[in-house]
């Protein structure tokens, strides 16, 4: 009688695992990777068409970002968007949120003012990084009409030397036979919409519409009447004001403005006025207007102010002995 020891079967076993490797290996060779001539066509079909699916996740993730993107539209007019900012802790965060909506609009040009005598390398780097048309401009208030710290902002008009800076630069770089488009005045503060934009695209002197959160209201909004702007929703001079609205609440057809060549804001205008000022000086009345947002019935841009950051905490850092946040990092 046959005698197996423990060690036989082992010797047994092993070569049963090792025929058994070959025979799955052999099938996942087949199963694998490239064409051979044993496989149906069907199977072969597969395969490729697999192969060409993985090709393309592998674009799609690598250009999810790009693709999310609006591309650049022939014939459609270009929306100028010009806004003034200052160095503060909060303003990248400010310029991203802006620029995220602006991503998601065709053919647009920001136009970014720096109240500053050096571009600063925070808005100099953003602008690289934000794969939009932008044009980076400076022009600095001078020290005795700039807000003081503690002043309340209204004491003194923000922006209006920037704006100005903003129209010169469209005047002396854009031609009303080649450059067809609208101008919007946009805060860094503000929140927008996209839709806003599809709205004041097709401006033909001056587009208007409701603003949200300002002027101590709920939303102040031009009133309208048989498809005619007859007169303001507001509290703040609503009766002295010609165009009682927020600089949120308009745009102007890209020609209104090259052919009225010295409108522009007046740094020593009445609190509440630039908006009419400008209006003015570029010849526009009542009748001119044209409403949107179904009839200024719907808000697409709020007055939103973000909350200046408090810092106190990084004095106090030192004090304990701890390390201050590095500066090197960039907020
Ligand atoms: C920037 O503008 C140019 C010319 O107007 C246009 O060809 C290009 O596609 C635009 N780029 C983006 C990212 O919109
Ligand atoms: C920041 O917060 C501290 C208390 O945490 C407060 O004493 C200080 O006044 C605040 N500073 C500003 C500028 O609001």
């Amino acid at each position: 009688m046959a005698h197996f020891s423990g060690r036989d079967l082992i010797y047994v076993l092993m070569l049963c695992s090792a025929v058994w490797f070959l025979i799955m290996f052999v099938q996942l060779e087949s199963c694998r990777g490239g064409i051979n001539d044993h496989q149906p066509s069907s199977l072969v079909t597969y395969r490729k068409a697999l192969a060409a699916k993985e090709k393309e996740i592998k674009y799609l993730r690598e250009h999810a970002d790009s693709l999310n993107r609006r591309q650049h539209v022939v014939g459609l007019p270009t929306i100028y968007i010009i806004t003034p900012t200052y160095t503060r802790p909060v303003q990248k965060a400010e310029l991203t949120r802006l620029s995220t909506v602006f991503h998601s609009i065709s053919n647009v040009h920001w136009i970014v003012v720096e109240d500053s005598d050096v571009k600063s390398n925070l808005v100099v780097d953003f602008l690289k990084d934000c794969e939009l048309n932008t044009t980076h401009l400076l022009s600095v208030t001078p020290p005795d009409v700039k807000l003081r710290e503690k002043d309340p902002n209204w004491l003194k008009p923000r922006g209006v030397l920037q704006r100005n800076t903003g129209l010169a630069w469209l005047r002396s770089n854009l031609n009303a036979d080649f450059n067809h488009g609208v101008v919007y005045f946009a805060d860094d503060d503000n929140t927008y919409s996209v839709k806003l934009f599809a709205e004041m695209r097709d401006t033909k002197k001056v587009s208007v519409w409701p603003v949200g959160l300002v002027g101590k209201l709920r939303y102040e909004s031009p009133l309208i009447e048989a498809g005619k702007v007859i007169g303001w929703h507001t509290y703040w001079f609503r009766n002295e004001r010609p165009f009682a609205m927020d600089m949120a609440g308009f745009a102007v057809n890209l020609h209104v403005i090259l052919e009225n060549s010295l409108a522009k804001f007046d740094i020593n205008a009445k609190r509440g006025f630039q908006e009419s000022v400008f209006l003015q000086a570029l010849g526009i009345t009542l009748e001119d207007l044209e409403p949107k947002a179904s009839m200024c019935t719907k808000v697409l841009v709020w007055h939103t102010r973000t909350e200046p950051a408090n810092l106190s905490n990084e004095e106090k850092m030192e004090m304990k002995g701890y390390k201050k946040s590095d500066s090197h990092v960039e907020v």
